[in-house]
């Protein structure tokens, strides 16, 4: 008879567990042993991804061989269901859903775990940890809302506090602001996040983490983040870094010494527009003085807030951008080139104020971002979002928005679809005038979100909308 392969390996992995059982003195040992080998053959897959190309690793992720002998498909399959599987006993069971165990991620329940979301975790903590010696965990999320709001309230008591950039996405303003209070926390901003001493005169023994947003949105804020992450742990407490902007195609924040890294996928991770998401991924170990939240953090959120208030990405969505994420790279240096040139081209017409690109020579933190935007190949790239503001105040930008005719007007970014928004009315109007001016949102500023289309259409659009508006 002919050798099979599949099946030599079959008998071979059920030899080895029959082993298992045959040498375990209860069930209770068994099924915690079982379980000890579905994490160690995660952790040696992400190991292993640390050598690989970041191509490769965004196409496949941890999808192997193993997986698609089971599923007998290419690609991840789609696990449209609350729950899967069945528990082999009732200890199988107990030791599932007491967290001590692992091992088919369908067995939980899908608030909690399925296939989908935990393959799409898996690769997002891969691809984040690639350049770092450590192994990273991995979440997902209903929402980039979502992922912030449950990494930042792990570590919050009531009466602490927290020290934020406040150049922020308006919904985490929102959040922050008008959210946290409700719950006795509170957030202190830093007006001029470029300046560290800011920042740390805002620290005090109930901060419990700093957050920055990098680059941030609408205005471009580049962070240091190796700086802030030394003060961060100066004081014993965790840097969280928004990188949805950057997406791990342009900037790992983990690999300049940031603890927690936090998506939204609804933006680049997932070009076709298509669903919201998000992603939390963590170091193994994090800088904080909670014990409790030091080790593990991630598991630790899975089994904690995360199960209790229920944010879980569905099944579809995850499917969605674990296939997205595939193209990743590839998209953004695309995005990157033609967002240069239609900034350079911004930048020189009369009828523009000012254009924030960290590509420009004139950003003011470009020599930073020439050292923390890069592609996997290590050449610069800035990403697809650019801000700026037309001559002649709100009048003239309402103007352009009336007369514009390329992409859509809408609040959404990072597709590979072209959108813009006028800020100061949209995405940042439930901000006070006050807070707007301090955050840079200015009357007369509009975010353009550069898409794949030729950029010779969108710069011959911008300059007939903006000789118009003169
Ligand atoms: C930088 C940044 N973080 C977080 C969010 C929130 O993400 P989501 O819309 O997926 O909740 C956004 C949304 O625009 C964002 O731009």
């Amino acid at each position: 008879m002919s050798k099979n392969k599949f099946l030599e390996e079959k008998s071979a992995e059920l030899k080895k567990e029959l082993c298992t059982l045959e040498s375990s003195k209860t069930d209770e040992e068994y099924f915690k042993r079982r379980s000890e080998c579905t994490v160690n053959s995660r952790c040696e897959q992400m190991k292993a991804a640390k050598n690989q190309a970041f191509d490769t690793v965004a196409l496949w992720g941890l999808y192997g061989k193993e997986d698609m002998m089971r599923y007998k498909s290419l690609t991840l399959p789609l696990f449209m269901t609350t729950a899967g599987g069945s528990y082999d006993s009732l200890v199988d069971g107990a030791l599932l859903l007491s967290y001590q165990t692992t091992n088919d991620p369908n067995k939980i329940y899908s608030r909690i775990d399925n296939v989908n979301p935990d393959h799409l975790a898996w690769k997002f903590a891969a691809l984040e940890g690639i350049g770092i010696r450590e192994l990273t965990q991995g979440l997902c999320t209903s929402s980039g809302m979502s992922a912030i709001m449950m990494a930042t309230m792990a570590f919050l008591k009531p009466g602490d506090n927290f020290v934020s950039s406040n150049k922020v996405y308006g919904g985490t303003q929102q959040l922050f602001d008008v959210t946290y209070p409700k719950s006795g926390w509170s957030v202190r901003w830093v007006t001029e996040p470029e300046n560290l001493k800011k920042w740390e005169e805002k620290i005090d023994d109930k901060t419990r983490f700093l957050f920055v947003e990098s680059p941030s949105n609408p205005t471009l804020f580049i962070a240091d983040i190796q700086k802030l992450a030394e003060l961060a742990h100066s004081h014993k407490i965790p840097l969280i870094v928004d990188s949805t902007l950057a997406s791990p195609a342009l900037a790992r924040p983990l690999e300049h010494c940031a603890d927690i890294v936090l998506h939204s996928t609804s933006k680049i991770a997932n070009g076709s527009c298509r669903c919201i998401g998000g992603a939390i991924i963590a170091r193994d170990r994090i800088i904080t003085e909670d014990k409790d939240l030091e080790e593990d953090f991630v598991n630790k959120l899975k089994g904690g807030h995360f199960r209790n208030m229920g944010p879980c990405l569905s099944p579809f969505n995850a499917m969605i951008i674990w296939d997205e994420l595939g193209t990743l790279r590839i998209r953004m240096q695309e995005h990157c080139r033609k967002a240069l040139k239609i900034a350079q081209f911004l930048e020189k017409h009369p009828m523009i104020e000012k254009v924030n690109y960290p590509g420009l020579k004139s950003h003011p933190q470009h020599e930073i971002a020439k050292k923390a935007m890069k592609l996997p190949d290590g050449t610069n790239g800035y990403g697809f979002l650019l801000s700026f503001n037309i001559k002649g105040g709100f009048e003239k930008a309402k103007k352009f928005a009336e007369v514009f005719d390329f992409g859509t007007q809408v609040t959404h970014l990072g597709g590979s679809y072209t959108v813009w928004v006028h800020n100061a009315t949209t995405t940042h109007g439930q901000m006070s005038c006050e807070e707007r001016k301090c955050a840079g949102i200015d009357d007369n500023l509009i975010r353009y979100s550069v898409g794949l289309e030729g950029e010779e259409d969108a710069i011959n659009a911008l300059e007939k909308a903006l000789n118009k508006v003169k």
